[in-house]
């Protein structure tokens, strides 16, 4: 009913209203007083954890590209080799996994069956298993050794969006937290992106607050068969999200790619006015990753593409090359994705919307695939 979606036509829309609140709740009671986190709900000790010699992740679709972005983020903050595998992979193959392996499964329902059989093939061979999971008592949580619940509140939709950004906060709090309990030489750079988190909701705020062009934009693209997404580093997996959401809501033929492959394939791809969508690191991260998507950014328009660029404020290296520009606020190149996917999610709703697809219930898909 109308009151359920809050007054919004949809809950997908409701539901990318209401991210600011899930980050902000999923961050609640987790940082202390003194800028520490406190993740004692999560049942592995910290001698347990500074044993760990490895972090195994394992989800399926968006929750698989939180995964990804989480990779990044452990290996920066722990130097703990980490893999992060689609569950419906990992379960048939032979992954090498013992009582120091650290699996990590990632579910909005937490009924997802392959996300399922992979934590069981993990305990299997004595890994510890943590859940991050949105839904309290399901059953990849139960069967796992502990579990940090992201509290993103029910997601109806079956598109997700509150649930994507609050399993960035919840990968993001453990890959700080062990880096907190192993002391790794980040401990500065740790205490001042936990006070970076802690602001984080704000920002996703002012983004929703910048989103008419972007609908605008979309309804104007209605009629387009192909759109491309390309970023790198954190914004590769952020890439690959925006072309998962146009496919299941849109049904157009979306994909993702990491702007240095484009050379290796994919630019032969680019045609007059195809729209392609990049999203583009901070320039006062690692500034060679700026520098680099820039000159991808030429170069495509240069074949012809019509380019989205989805930059940070004050960005303006970009503004030569963007046919269309989307602002975000400026925010450390880990943590970007929180901002970076949110304009992207607008996009695949407007698009759907002007398409005339169900945005709620996409064809074919179900919220949460409980069989093989
Ligand atoms: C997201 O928009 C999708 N509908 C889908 O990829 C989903 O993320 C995937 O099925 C995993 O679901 P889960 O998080 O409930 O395990």
């Amino acid at each position: 009913s109308a009151a359920e979606k809050g007054g919004y036509d949809y809950f997908m829309l409701k539901e990318i209203a209401e991210q600011p609140k899930a980050v902000a709740d999923t961050l609640l009671g987790r940082i202390d007083a003194a800028g520490s986190l406190t993740l004692d709900e999560v049942r592995i000790s910290a001698s347990e954890l500074r044993e760990v010699d490895k972090v195994v992740i394992v989800a399926c679709g968006t929750a698989f590209h939180a995964g990804m972005i989480a990779k990044y983020a452990i290996e920066h903050w722990t130097r703990i080799p980490c893999e992060v595998e689609l569950a419906s992979e990992f379960r048939y193959r032979d992954p090498i996994l013992d009582a120091r392996s650290l699996v990590i499964a990632i579910s909005q329902s937490g009924e997802t069956m392959d996300t399922l059989m992979a934590l069981r093939h993990a305990r299997e061979q004595g890994s510890k298993v943590l859940a991050i999971c949105n839904t309290n008592g399901s059953t990849i949580p139960r069967e796992s050794d502990a579990v940090l619940y992201t509290h993103a509140g029910p997601e109806v939709a079956v598109a997700s969006t509150k649930a994507f950004l609050t399993q960035l906060v919840a990968c993001y709090l453990v890959a700080l937290y062990l880096g907190q309990v192993r002391g790794t030489k980040w401990g500065d750079e740790i205490g001042a992106v936990i006070r970076d988190l802690s602001q984080i909701s704000g920002a996703v705020e002012r983004v929703l607050e910048t989103m008419e062009p972007v609908r605008e934009l979309a309804r104007t693209l209605a009629h387009k068969n192909t759109v491309l997404f390309l970023g790198r580093h954190v914004g590769y997996p952020v890439a690959l999200e925006g072309a998962l959401k146009l496919k299941e809501l849109a049904y157009m033929h979306a994909e993702g790619f990491a702007a240095g492959e484009l050379k290796h394939g994919p630019i032969a791809l680019i045609e007059d006015d195809l729209p392609v969508v990049v999203v583009v690191p901070s320039p006062r991260g690692r500034s060679v990753l700026h520098d680099k998507i820039v000159s991808n950014i030429q170069e495509i328009r240069a074949r012809g593409a019509r380019t989205i660029v989805i930059a940070e404020e004050g960005d303006e290296a970009v503004v030569p090359y963007a046919d269309h520009l989307i602002r975000i606020p400026v925010t450390p190149t880990l943590l970007q994705p929180l901002v970076a996917t949110v304009p992207l999610q607008v996009f695949a709703c407007e698009l759907a919307t002007a398409r005339g697809n169900e945005v709620d219930q996409p064809r074919n898909l179900a919220k949460s695939v409980t069989v093989e």
